[in-house]
């Protein structure tokens, strides 16, 4: 390899299942001995007949096999993770040690009011932040994630237009949207409608005005969108649709680009989700957790799920119910441990939280500007806080978005998020959030540049790329059609 590559050789361990490791009366506690003497008498009918089949193995054993497992991760903590529109940024440390402390450890925010006065305060603050930093009336954080936030707005969107007694059905959803703005859409059951955009990625606004109808219930549109640009017409668009009688969605996924610098209030949006993961840091990926917090105007506040946090006269804190709420779309209040990290990620920044869409900003043009001259610029206006890039230059040497991401790999970097959006050719994302150095982005760039030299020269060895990694170049295809689920099937056929 050569030497921009990070990627170390020798220390990757291969490590079986634990229950491989399991060798019988093998154990990795010690507990003392019980001196109590309980009567144990047990309906023999609840009593387990056959042994549990877990797996025995001793306490060194279990720390490294979990130690070794996670050194096959990639993670933010050990390099620049560019996956554009998931916004991979660095989580502070204070947010975990906050998120740790036994007041909140110990508690459950669903306990008795009286209770549970901390959690109800934590959430009540949040709503309040978030309200204010985005100049919308009412909120909730009770969805697990965007999409479930998504899902939450149609639902109050569908429940706007039935207490008003019109039957709209369409929601128009421009092309360059993230695949879960459709999906939600028939979730809720409601019709999409698919917006073309225009040569530089913005919202078509002919189009629009040609696809408006009385049948139409929203536009849902990311902003900044998926080509990391600013949607400038969005004033424009939100009179159009209200003069329509229809509502503003606008998917906040990308609110780390523009938070503590816009008012969504006064740009007319009707609602919107803000992916709490994402813009206000708690580490995703791998499952979750996630949260989102969805702000609605006055159209809507009185269709919000409940419970909402609430700030009674004497001080105490209390949850409430909107008359005309929708019911609960989940459980709980929403994820604690997502919004103690949001909260505390907020008032760290206080003030300066603007500086966070700033420097976000900021980073993804240094990418920009190094990166243009050898891969085709998806949008020629202003870049936000990603820089999509397309293959076009690439399309002669026969290599693509594809063979790029694999070899970056071998240099030790995760690759950015590919062929999304739908709209560009062979599309790389770049997203590198606010926490990076100028350095990190230097490097990860002059990494990119030699990958795009050796596509000029058509080396067919990235072909074969990742060769450095735990796993190799996978057969994406028959891993999606002939899934193997069972690890012990596996090991059979093999
Ligand atoms: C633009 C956009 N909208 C919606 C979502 C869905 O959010 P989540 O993954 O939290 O469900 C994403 C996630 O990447 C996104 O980028």
């Amino acid at each position: 390899m050569n030497d921009l590559s990070l990627t170390r050789d020798g220390q990757i361990y291969e490590e079986p299942l634990i229950f491989e490791k399991s060798r019988d009366g093998r154990d990795g506690f010690s507990l003392p001995q019980d001196d109590l003497e309980l009567p144990l008498e047990i309906d023999p009918a609840y009593l387990r007949g056959d042994d549990l089949h877990l797996p025995e193995v001793s306490e060194i054993d279990i720390v490294r096999h979990f130690t070794r497992l996670s050194t096959w991760n990639y993670a933010i903590d050990l390099n620049l993770y560019p996956l554009g529109s998931c916004t991979m940024k660095y989580n502070p440390r204070i947010n975990e040690e906050i998120a740790a402390l036994p007041q909140f450890t110990e508690k459950h925010p669903d306990l008795p009011e009286i209770y549970a006065q901390n959690f109800i305060k934590i959430y009540y603050e949040l709503s309040e932040c978030l309200k204010a930093l985005t100049d919308m009336p009412g909120i909730t954080l009770q969805p697990a994630a965007g999409a479930h936030g998504e899902l939450t707005g149609l639902f109050m969107v569908r429940r706007y237009f039935k207490t008003r007694g019109e039957t709209r059905n369409i929601v128009l959803v421009p092309d360059s949207a993230h695949g879960t703005n459709p999906a939600t859409c028939t979730l809720a059951g409601l019709q999409i409608k698919e917006l073309k955009s225009t040569e530089d990625g913005l919202l078509d606004m002919e189009v629009l005005r040609q696809n408006l109808g009385p049948d139409v219930a929203a536009l849902m549109i990311t902003n900044p969108n998926t080509l990391g640009v600013f949607e400038k017409n969005i004033s424009e668009i939100a009179h159009i649709l209200h003069d329509n009688g229809s509502l503003l969605y606008m998917d906040g996924a990308n609110y780390n680009a523009i938070v503590g610098k816009v008012s969504l209030g006064k740009m007319g949006v009707d609602i919107s989700h803000l992916n709490l993961h994402k813009t206000f840091s708690t580490p995703h990926g791998g499952g979750g957790p996630g949260g989102a917090a969805v702000v609605v105007s006055d159209k809507l506040t009185s269709f919000l799920p409940g419970p909402l946090p609430v700030r009674r006269e004497d001080g105490s804190y209390g949850w409430s119910f909107p008359e005309a709420s929708i019911g609960r779309v989940k459980a709980g209040p929403g994820h604690s441990g997502v919004s103690l990290r949001a909260l505390t990620y907020i008032y760290s920044y206080g003030n300066e939280i603007h500086k966070v869409a700033e420097s976000a900003v900021l980073n993804a043009n240094i990418i920009r500007k190094q990166l243009e001259k050898h891969f085709q610029i998806a949008s020629g206006l202003n870049t936000m806080h990603e820089a999509v890039f397309s293959d076009a230059m690439q399309k002669k040497t026969g290599l693509d978005t594809l063979n790029l991401a694999k070899t970056l790999i071998d240099y030790g970097y995760h690759p950015p998020t590919v062929f999304f959006p739908l709209n560009v050719h062979g599309a790389m994302m770049i997203e590198p959030t606010e926490s990076e150095s100028p350095e990190t982005l230097d490097h990860f760039c002059q990494v990119m540049i030699q990958i795009a030299e050796r596509m000029e020269k058509q080396d067919n060895s990235m072909k074969e790329s990742p060769r450095r990694a735990f796993v190799g170049r996978i057969d994406e295809t028959g891993a999606a059609r002939q899934p193997t689920l069972n690890y012990f099937t596996k090991k059979t056929d093999l």
